[in-house]
């Protein structure tokens, strides 16, 4: 039976988190709920699921820790009314007894939000146990990534989705969505109108976007194996941020005008082959907890990928993704064209003008410009035209996005079409059978990644800061 979204407007009146005890709800959905609350915008029961044999208690108490650990500025007497909503329900979820007590649980909420901080394994499970037992009805569930391991996987889940939920009732969660800096990119090119003359193929030479951590898999490597970077972050986070970048302005600010045109520009990317991606491993990576001593998982990938259309036609993207770097920063380089003569001399070492997102952890939007040097000759340097800068992200991305979903807004959530889009730009290079090349921790990663670059300049290294990054240009 499908359950229809009659009231998407209608604010979920119960949350209920699948996967209470683990570490996504320790970490990120607590914390967010919390800060929601502090700003009076969530005061709805949670009913947290799980097969602990943990009684209510204990799920406060945990709750508690989660805000004690990861929320500097506290208020004890909104804590106290917080850690109140919180309920508990016992159960396996292979078992109808669970999904009963959980509909008991439930009371006479009309329009409850299922969180499913789950293993992939159990979605269908539990996505099934909810159309028997009558807990879907009315409602809205939000799914964690990774939403399948590739097409195929991607279009079974969405198909187990479906048989209970319309599309307007699933919310899937990409984190880097809810990114203050990435709704900025997103802002400033369409809010703005003297971008948009040179945001295309006449004046755009090339575009970058590296995703670097410091930090290896973090004891996550059992997950890691499963995944690697290309699944884990190029095709959710930056193929997000690249159909932000490469998008045609959308005919509304609607959630679907939005995703219309990301659908879009994903659809005009054509499946990457293997020259157009080095995979890299960190040394070390086998030793990890978890890891297979010969594993061919990839902590690094670095890609070129196109976009034939109108607007981009012949413009690469360069994406690039890696664990222990040597820095923890996401940052977007568009870079434009020369100038068409050289009036003051050879341009040669010379930065093209350039614009520049950086997504994190400090954010900032910075032009690259060149201006004269003062005194005798026409000889020039590179300047940088901060337009916004700020320390960090003023609301967390689960914050915005787990009250978006409350509230019944998908904007920021992945629609299945582009989510199945974005699977297939990546299908052909999950498997290539291959032995990812070794790099050095706190390295850029294999140098043959410096290859799939067509152009003057090299990759663009991020700094610690906004202010410090380099690339050489030859
Ligand atoms: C997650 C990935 O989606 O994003 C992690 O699974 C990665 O591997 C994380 O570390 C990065 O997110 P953020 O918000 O810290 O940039």
């Amino acid at each position: 039976m499908l359950f229809r979204s009659t009231s998407m407007r209608e604010p979920a009146d119960a949350l209920v988190l699948f996967g209470v005890t683990g570490d996504l709800c320790y970490r990120k959905i607590f914390p967010a709920l919390y800060r929601l609350a502090r700003r009076e915008r969530f005061s709805t029961p949670v009913i947290g699921v799980a097969r602990a044999g943990w009684k209510r208690e204990q799920l406060i108490e945990r709750v508690r820790a989660s805000i004690h650990e990861f929320v500097a500025d506290r208020d004890p007497a909104v804590l106290a009314q917080f850690v109140q909503l919180f309920h508990y329900v016992d159960g396996d979820y292979r078992e109808a007894a669970t999904f009963t007590a959980l509909r008991k649980a439930l009371g006479a909420a009309r329009h409850p939000l299922h969180y499913l901080s789950i293993p992939p394994s159990m979605f269908p499970v539990v996505v099934k146990a909810f159309g028997a037992s009558g807990c879907a009805a009315g409602s809205r569930v939000v799914v964690e990534k990774p939403f399948g391991r590739d097409l195929a996987s991607a279009r079974a889940l969405n198909r187990v989705l479906h048989g209970v939920f319309d599309e307007a009732s699933i919310f899937r969660i990409d984190h880097y969505l809810g990114k203050e800096p990435v709704q900025n990119l997103l802002y400033f090119r369409f809010a703005n109108s003297f971008l948009e003359p040179m945001w295309n193929r006449n004046y755009v030479a090339s575009v970058q976007i590296t995703m670097a951590e410091q930090i290896g898999v973090a004891g996550r490597g059992r997950f890691y194996e499963e995944a690697g970077a290309i699944r884990d972050v190029v095709q959710s986070h930056l193929l997000q941020v690249a159909a932000l970048l490469a998008m045609e302005p959308p005919v509304a600010g609607d959630s679907d005008s939005m995703r219309e045109e990301k659908v879009k520009v994903l659809k005009a990317m054509p499946p990457l082959s293997t020259e157009q991606v080095v995979r890299g491993q960190f040394r070390g990576y086998r030793e990890e907890p978890g890891v297979a001593p010969d594993s061919r998982v990839e902590t690094y990938a670095a890609l070129r990928l196109e976009i034939d259309s109108w607007r981009w036609a012949g413009v690469p993207f360069y994406v690039r993704a890696g664990k222990r770097m040597p820095v923890t920063a996401t940052e977007v380089v568009v870079d434009l064209r020369p100038p068409p003569a050289r009036v003051f001399g050879g341009l040669g070492q010379e930065q093209p003008n350039y614009i520049r997102f950086r997504l994190g952890p400090d954010v900032a939007i910075a032009l690259g410009a060149r201006a004269k040097r003062a005194g005798a000759g026409m000889k020039g340097r590179a300047v940088e035209l901060f337009v916004t800068q700020e320390q960090g992200d003023a609301m967390d991305a689960y914050e915005r996005l787990i009250g978006d979903a409350l509230a019944g807004d998908a904007s920021l959530f992945a629609r299945q079409d582009e989510v199945e889009v974005a699977w297939a730009v990546v299908d052909p290079i999950l498997s290539p059978g291959t032995e990812p090349l070794a790099y050095e921790p706190g390295t850029w990663g294999p140098a043959p990644a410096d290859e799939l670059i067509h152009g003057p300049c090299g990759w663009h290294n991020p700094g610690p800061d906004a202010q410090s990054w380099s690339r050489s240009c030859a």
